[in-house]
């Protein structure tokens, strides 16, 4: 629809998760006015939902060399090592400044942040906060540094929009088509800023457009395509989907991590549910079947704490041997023998209490455990600065694909990417304005190939596509079955335009879930082996010939 409001910034970040905030925060001082906008409250996102840490060589026997062969381990080849170096080597400042801007992470007897170790790392290099809850302390740290700043002239925090469209200009023969070496596009569409849907914002109530010559996303993760996931509800996958339709390439959407131990609820279980945290194996915690078997030594050789991949599959391959659904996570070794009963409930407070509310004692039973879907580890494609193949467009966070998680992203790496990536793309959207940049946004220009909006209702029949067709476990006729539904979705909503009338945050965010299945299914047809998060069936070993990324990117016409 037509914007009913327009307004104007610099820079535009979207998302409010370690990312955003981050970026919103360096952007503050740096260029004139910043928009911050997040489609919920400043404090929402995945971010706050992070348990086990942020990982970063911080202790004096670690180095950043470490943990970037750890990386590199756990990615299954398809890492980009130079992503990676920037990751690892600025990484351990980035999280000192985390502290300087009030978070508090868990201290050792000396003083020093305490680190624990989680899968796929030699070394104990996790920072945590609160015991588990790492992810709400630093959200609570930054979201209060914006809200220090937030009335003055230099930044507008924009609440409950969910942004819809990357608008962008006319081709512009100066906007620099190399970006990510790609000189075969021809001139590039330069951002001219994003379309809203605000609610209860007064005067910018409904949509509207917010024009700016950079756009941010920093938008999170995609766990709504699955029927269940560990994120929260507002994980649909907008900074995809916008970046598509404006003409991005995504990169790795194949690869999406299942974390190993999230309680298990019983079958048929939807929605967000409650993470196991992997610093729970971290501090010695054992997997069982559920004949009480110990089955991870035989899998690899770091055991429960082998790459999250690793876990997982075996996880899966030992459910259907015992003809289980779940497997058991064993704490009570923790907390009996080693450190005292109370050990588990301080460590693990949030955790703890989270089981107490389902009346499971974990210092007296084993945890019911299985996977579920829980990060992207692709996303839109990005150099190592942030910056997209769409000019002015950046994409930091989850969202993001910089090549530092290939098929498998290392533990606790996700805040860090989230983190290190920000403060590189703010510095060179600083440099960009300051410099011979542009300063204004282009007129925006309307651009054909909008896809249908797909009704509310057809959510759930997107999600279990997904989650059957694309899970941890694929084939070609588990993934053509998928896209065969989805595509039946598409049919039925441009049969049926009128379904929707009147689009709500519901209509957007299901045609947002439907157009990232429906890529994710795509790139995961055309990967025909088994790799990191993506495991098929049907050619069950990695292939040295697909040692190399999927990269999609609509045409005009909105075909991959
Ligand atoms: C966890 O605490 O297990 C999650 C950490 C991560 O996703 O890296």
């Amino acid at each position: 629809p037509a914007p009913g409001w327009t307004t104007a910034a610099d820079a535009i970040v979207v998302g409010t998760g370690i990312a955003g905030l981050t970026a919103a925060l360096e952007l503050r001082t740096r260029v004139p006015r910043v928009l911050l906008v997040t489609k919920g409250a400043l404090s929402s996102g995945s971010t706050v939902w992070a348990q086990g840490g942020i990982a970063a060589a911080l202790h004096p026997d670690d180095t950043p060399d470490a943990h970037l062969t750890d990386t590199l381990a756990a990615g299954g080849g398809l890492s980009d090592p130079e992503a990676v170096r920037v990751l690892v080597t600025e990484g351990p400042d980035r999280v000192r400044e985390l502290v300087a801007r009030g978070t508090s992470f868990d201290v050792g007897p000396d003083g020093d942040i305490a680190l624990t170790r989680e899968g796929g790392h030699r070394a104990d290099r996790i920072a945590h906060a609160g015991g588990d809850a790492t992810g709400a302390e630093i959200s609570r740290a930054l979201v209060a540094q914006i809200e220090a700043v937030r009335h003055d002239p230099g930044i507008e925090v924009l609440e409950n929009a969910l942004v819809l469209d990357v608008l962008t200009g006319a081709p512009d023969r100066r906007s620099p088509v190399d970006v990510l070496g790609d000189t075969e596009r021809g001139p590039g569409r330069p951002v001219a800023g994003v379309t809203l849907h605000v609610r209860g914002a007064g005067s910018r109530d409904g949509v509207g457009a917010a024009l700016a010559p950079v756009v941010v996303l920093a938008t999170g993760g995609i766990g709504q395509v699955f029927r269940s996931s560990t994120n929260p509800p507002g994980a649909t996958g907008d900074g995809i989907a916008a970046a598509l339709r404006a003409g991005a390439a995504v990169g790795d959407l194949e690869f999406v991590q299942f974390h190993p131990t999230v309680l298990w609820q019983g079958m048929g279980a939807k929605g967000q549910l409650p993470l196991i945290s992997e610093a729970v194996r971290g501090e010695g915690a054992l997997l069982l079947d559920v004949s009480g078997h110990r089955f991870m030594p035989a899998e690899h050789e770091l055991a429960e704490l082998a790459p999250r991949d690793v876990v997982a599959h075996a996880i899966v391959r030992r459910m259907a041997a015992t003809n289980a659904d779940h497997v058991l996570l064993d704490a009570r070794n923790l907390g009996a023998r080693h450190r005292g009963v109370d050990y588990l409930r301080r460590r693990f407070p949030s955790i703890t209490a989270r089981l107490v509310a389902q009346g499971i004692d974990w210092t007296e039973e084993p945890v019911p455990v299985a996977p579920a879907q829980h990060y992207h580890s692709g996303g839109v494609v990005t150099d190592a600065r942030g910056r997209t193949s769409v000019p002015g467009l950046y994409a930091v966070g989850e969202v993001a694909c910089t090549g530092v998680h290939g098929a498998n992203r290392l533990a606790s790496n996700s805040l860090l990417e989230g983190l290190v990536f920000a403060h590189r793309a703010a510095r060179d959207v600083a440099r960009q304005v300051t410099g011979s940049g542009p300063r204004r946004a282009p007129e925006p220009e309307d651009r054909p190939g909008g896809a249908a909006l797909v009704p509310a209702a057809a959510r759930s029949r997107v999600q279990r596509a997904t989650s059957e067709g694309a899970g941890p476990v694929r084939s070609a006729a588990s993934l053509e079955r998928a896209a065969a539904v989805l595509a039946g979705v598409r049919t039925d909503a441009h049969r049926a335009p009128d379904v929707v009338a009147d689009p709500q945050v519901a209509e957007w965010e299901t045609t947002t879930v439907h157009q990232v299945a429906s890529t994710l299914v795509h790139a995961a047809l055309l990967r025909e082996e088994s790799r990191g998060g993506h495991f098929r069936t049907d050619f069950p070993v990695p292939d040295p010939v697909w040692r190399r990324r999927v990269t999609l990117a609509l045409d005009d016409d909105g075909a991959l």
